[in-house]
C-alpha cells in the first residue's frame, strides 16, 4: 500500500465508510461497486474512488470492492483493532451518557478510568466503571498509561487540566467542554466536539430551504 499524506476531509470520511461497510456486511453483501456505494452514501462514485486511491486503491476493475476486505482495511487504517486506553474526566450528565452509550471498543478504544472532582461521586460508578477522585489521576496514569482523555468538564476547567494531563502522558483529547482547545504541541491531537454546531448547521440548512 503506498504511503502518502492523507487530507483531513478524507480521514473524516473513513469512519462513515467503515460504518456503511459494516451495514453491508450485516446485510450479507459481498461486493459493491463504487457507484452503488456512492448511491447509498450520498457521495459521488469518483469521490469514493479518489478517497480509496489515497490508500493505494482497493477495488478491481469490473469487480468493485470486496465489502469484508475493504472494511478490514479501513478498520486497520482507523486502528479499530488497537486498544487505546481512554480516561474520562467529568462524570456529570454528559460524561455519564458518553460512558454508557459510546461504544469505545468498536472504535479501538477502552475506557479504563473515570475521574471527577466532586467528592460525592468518588466511590460511585457509572457504566460499571468506578468514578475516582482527581487526586488519584497522577498515579493512575503512571500505572495504566492511558493515551486519550475525554473531557466532559466545564470549559473554565479545561485548559488548565489539559496541561496537567499532557504532563501525565495524555496525547489525545476528545473535548466536549464547549471550548476550542488549542495545544502548542505537535504530538498532541485535539478533537473538539460541539453537538450544537451540528444542530446549528441543520437549522441553517432548513432556513435556506
Ligand atoms: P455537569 O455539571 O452535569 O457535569 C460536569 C462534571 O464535571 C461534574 O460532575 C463536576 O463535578 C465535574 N468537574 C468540574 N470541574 C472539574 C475538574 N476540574 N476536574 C474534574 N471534574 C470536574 O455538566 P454536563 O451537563 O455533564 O456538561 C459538562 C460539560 O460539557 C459542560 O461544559 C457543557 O457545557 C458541555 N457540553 C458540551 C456538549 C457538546 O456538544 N460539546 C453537549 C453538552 C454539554
Amino acid at each position: 500500500m503506498s504511503k502518502q499524506v492523507i487530507s483531513t476531509p478524507v480521514i473524516r470520511r473513513l469512519p462513515r465508510y467503515y460504518r456503511f461497510l459494516g451495514d453491508l456486511e450485516h446485510e450479507k453483501v459481498e461486493r459493491i461497486s463504487s457507484r452503488e456505494l456512492a448511491l447509498r452514501m450520498g457521495l459521488s462514485a469518483s469521490q469514493i474512488r479518489q478517497d480509496f486511491n489515497c490508500f493505494g486503491g482497493f477495488g478491481q476493475q469490473g469487480y468493485g470492492y470486496h465489502v469484508k476486505e475493504l472494511r478490514e482495511i479501513i478498520g486497520g487504517i482507523l486502528g479499530v483493532r488497537e486498544k487505546t486506553g481512554v480516561i474520562l474526566i467529568g462524570a456529570g450528565n454528559l460524561g455519564k451518557a458518553i460512558a454508557a452509550h459510546v461504544d469505545f471498543q468498536k472504535c479501538g478504544c477502552s475506557l479504563i478510568g473515570i475521574f471527577d472532582s466532586d467528592p460525592l461521586l468518588a466511590g460511585t460508578s457509572t457504566a460499571g466503571i468506578p468514578i475516582m477522585p482527581m487526586e488519584t489521576l497522577d498515579s493512575f496514569c503512571r500505572q495504566h498509561k492511558p493515551s486519550v482523555a475525554v473531557l466532559c468538564i466545564p470549559k473554565e476547567a479545561a485548559q488548565t487540566l489539559v496541561e496537567i494531563l499532557i504532563s501525565y502522558g495524555i496525547g489525545g483529547f476528545w473535548n466536549f467542554s464547549h471550548f476550542d482547545l488549542r495545544v502548542n504541541n505537535p504530538d498532541v491531537i485535539v478533537e473538539n466536539v460541539h453537538l450544537g454546531d451540528s444542530l446549528m448547521t441543520l437549522a441553517f440548512c432548513m432556513h435556506q430551504e
